[in-house]
């Protein structure tokens, strides 16, 4: 039975946030949550929440939002699980606040079934990292070549692939398609770091992967000395790391020669982030991603401690999307995510294809 309005209970008081960006955000943004911004926030939240429940929208976003938008959506979480969601809730509207791309895999999966709007256009500098004439000469080379892409490309080069894949699944999608493949070469894009984490992580011949050399410019710039200079100052902490960081496989490589002298390095996606603090006997961890995880994990886990590896890792595309703009969306219907529909069929393919195998 489709859900037409929200089922989730969405709490919007002054004091509440005020004492939450205060507690949680306050080192992450510093200056930006003054009493008087809260008091507008607030104001604008609760004008969100009453258009959404006119327009039957599901508002979600993801977790480099900003806490204004993380607070007002229904769920806040990582790509694959916000398209999962809104597949299930089944609303005849979804406000996706996130990047571009997210918002068109959200589209993808939901195809006619609802409209897609986003407070803004963002774009991704992964995604950027994409050349269709390479592609297309890495086809030409290696016609019976399988490509993998990860969830951050734009919806035409998920269409051109056999498989999705996100930074949850990576090695299991890699895994499954060279045991499926047998012998085929692979090419693995467009994130040269995720990419080589997931060839440590599995038993596939590295000869037969190419591996594209396109990076997050936010997360290839978390390196090495970055997490030691943390782990100097927390000894004691576990680390998170995004596979996107550029330094992901030399401290996979760490790790594994180093064991816990280097630290308990955990390689994972935010939503794992958070089910792994919350499961963990850790007490404190450093968080090597961006920092709008910082907030999801300190509010949705209070009772343990996280820093941020750095407090550069902020990713303007992400903080294009304001409480402002999602007003205005939801007020003047302004950005509508439209796919071409055969394109939309083949990604959606690519996308099923990764969903049977996780
Ligand atoms: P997640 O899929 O882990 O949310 O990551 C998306 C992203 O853009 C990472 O930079
Ligand atoms: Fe893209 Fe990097 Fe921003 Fe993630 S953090 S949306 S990969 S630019």
């Amino acid at each position: 039975m489709p859900l037409t309005t929200t089922s989730v209970q969405i709490e919007i008081s002054f004091d509440l946030w005020l004492d939450r960006f205060s507690r949680f955000a306050e080192d992450l943004y510093p200056g930006r949550y003054t009493r008087a911004y809260v008091r507008e926030l607030v104001g604008m939240a609760r004008e969100v929440c009453s258009l959404a429940e006119q327009k039957q929208s599901v508002v979600v976003a993801h977790n480099y939002q900003y806490p204004e938008l993380q607070e007002v959506a229904e769920i806040a979480g990582d790509s694959l699980g916000l398209s999962q969601y809104v597949a299930e809730r089944q609303a005849p509207r979804v406000d996706f606040c996130g990047v571009l791309f997210m918002g068109e895999t959200a589209k993808t999966i939901l195809g006619d079934r609802s409209r897609v709007y986003m407070p803004d256009r963002p774009g991704c500098s992964l995604v950027a990292s994409i050349d269709q004439t390479r592609i297309d000469n890495w086809v030409a080379h290696h016609p019976d070549g399988i490509l993998i892409s990860y969830i951050n490309t734009d919806a035409l080069t998920k269409a051109r692939s056999d498989y999705i894949c996100t930074s949850r699944n990576a090695s299991q999608v890699l895994a499954h398609a060279a045991r499926q493949y047998p012998g085929r070469r692979i090419l693995f894009l467009p994130d040269k770091y995720l990419g080589a984490v997931v060839l440590s992580q599995t038993a596939v011949d590295p000869a037969l992967v190419d591996l594209y050399d396109g990076a997050c410019h936010v997360h290839s710039k978390i390196g090495e000395t970055a997490l030691e200079e943390a782990l100097d100052r927390y000894p004691d902490a576990e680390l998170l790391i995004h596979p996107e960081c550029g330094c992901a496989s030399s401290c996979l490589a760490k790790t594994m020669q180093a064991g816990p002298a280097f630290g308990k390095a955990y390689f994972l996606s935010t939503e794992q982030m958070l089910w792994h603090a919350r499961r963990s006997p850790s007490r404190e961890f450093i968080v090597a991603t961006e920092m709008g995880m910082v907030y999801r994990l300190r509010k949705e886990v209070p009772e343990k401690t996280f820093y941020p590896v750095s407090y550069l890792a902020v990713c303007e595309y992400m903080k294009m999307n304001t409480l402002e703009k999602l007003l205005d969306s939801l007020e003047n219907d302004r950005v509508e995510i439209q796919v071409d529909e055969e394109i939309q069929r083949k990604a959606r393919a690519a996308i099923q294809r990764m969903l049977t195998i996780t």
